[in-house]
């Protein structure tokens, strides 16, 4: 490791994505804490990587600012997220709570909570998942989580503004389709997400990701990754639709 990172606190890190970004800072050294809500399945990658566990939700805000009291985090990966369907014509007033308060709130108050001890150590690494819905508007999107990623992207760059001159990194993971549950979450069905998301389409997978995130940890510390957007190979945006007069 080029960085003389010690421990890396994960969000989310119960299944997809996250378990996999856990996976793979074990296997660079690291200590990694991993924090989420189903215990059974923490406990489950604790036996697998010996990581440390916190079964809790991010919107727990008593017992995030505990934690960080008596944890130091080199790492910090805020990953976990919500994903819900509609738009803004039917989406509910719950939905687009929830979408906000754990997808951005969340965010600002882990930042919040941890970066001012990177700050004081001089050393630290915040790793956000926004998404390309932050960047692209698209069709099939709930409105607030693409304004709760583009939140993430806003308040990344934002942080990289009041961290200047310190020794801590803020890097923006933006991915498109990964090979997920959060799809079959939103469909309340696993198996037909599977088969219209992921079988004729060669999505990312979360080693992917958990691939990119350890390759921006490890760059040495004159070096930041700020913004890394990861897609498919077949996947791509842009496009533009003009409805006629007549529609
Ligand atoms: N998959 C994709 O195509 C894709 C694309 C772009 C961005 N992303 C982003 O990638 C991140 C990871 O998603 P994923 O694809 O890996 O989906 P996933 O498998 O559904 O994982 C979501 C994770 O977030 C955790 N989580 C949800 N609500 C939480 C809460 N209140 N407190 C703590 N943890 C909570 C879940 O754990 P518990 O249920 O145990 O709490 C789970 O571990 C999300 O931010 C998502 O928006 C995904």
């Amino acid at each position: 490791m080029e960085s003389n990172y010690k421990t890396a606190l994960v969000t989310g890190a119960s299944s997809g994505i996250g378990a996999e970004i856990v996976r793979r800072l074990t296997k660079d050294g690291l200590q990694v804490h991993a924090l989420a809500r189903d215990l059974s399945r923490l406990t489950a990658l604790q036996e697998e990587t010996g990581c440390v566990i916190h079964a809790m939700s991010v919107d727990d805000l008593e017992g995030l600012t505990a934690l960080s009291e008596k944890l130091p985090v080199d790492v910090l990966v805020n990953n976990a997220g919500q994903s819900r369907k509609g738009d803004i014509l039917n989406t509910t007033a719950e939905d687009v709570d929830a979408l906000i308060d754990i997808n951005l709130k969340a965010v600002l108050h882990m930042t919040r909570l941890f970066a001012p001890g990177m700050v004081e150590r001089d050393r630290g690494h915040i790793v956000n998942i926004s998404s390309i819905a932050g960047h692209y508007a698209f069709p099939g999107g709930n409105t607030a989580y693409h304004a709760s990623k583009a939140g993430v992207h806003s308040l990344s760059q934002q942080m990289r503004v009041h961290l200047y001159g310190t020794n801590v990194r803020v890097t923006e993971i933006s991915p498109a389709r990964t090979e997920t549950e959060v799809f079959g979450r939103l469909l309340g069905n696993m198996e037909e997400a599977q088969r219209r998301f992921f079988d004729e389409y060669e999505s990312l997978k979360p080693c992917d990701i958990a691939d990119s995130i350890s390759f921006v940890v490890n760059a040495p510390q004159r070096m930041n990754v700020s913004f890394m957007e990861i897609l498919p190979t077949k996947q791509v945006l842009g496009g533009l639709n003009f409805a006629k007069r007549t529609a």
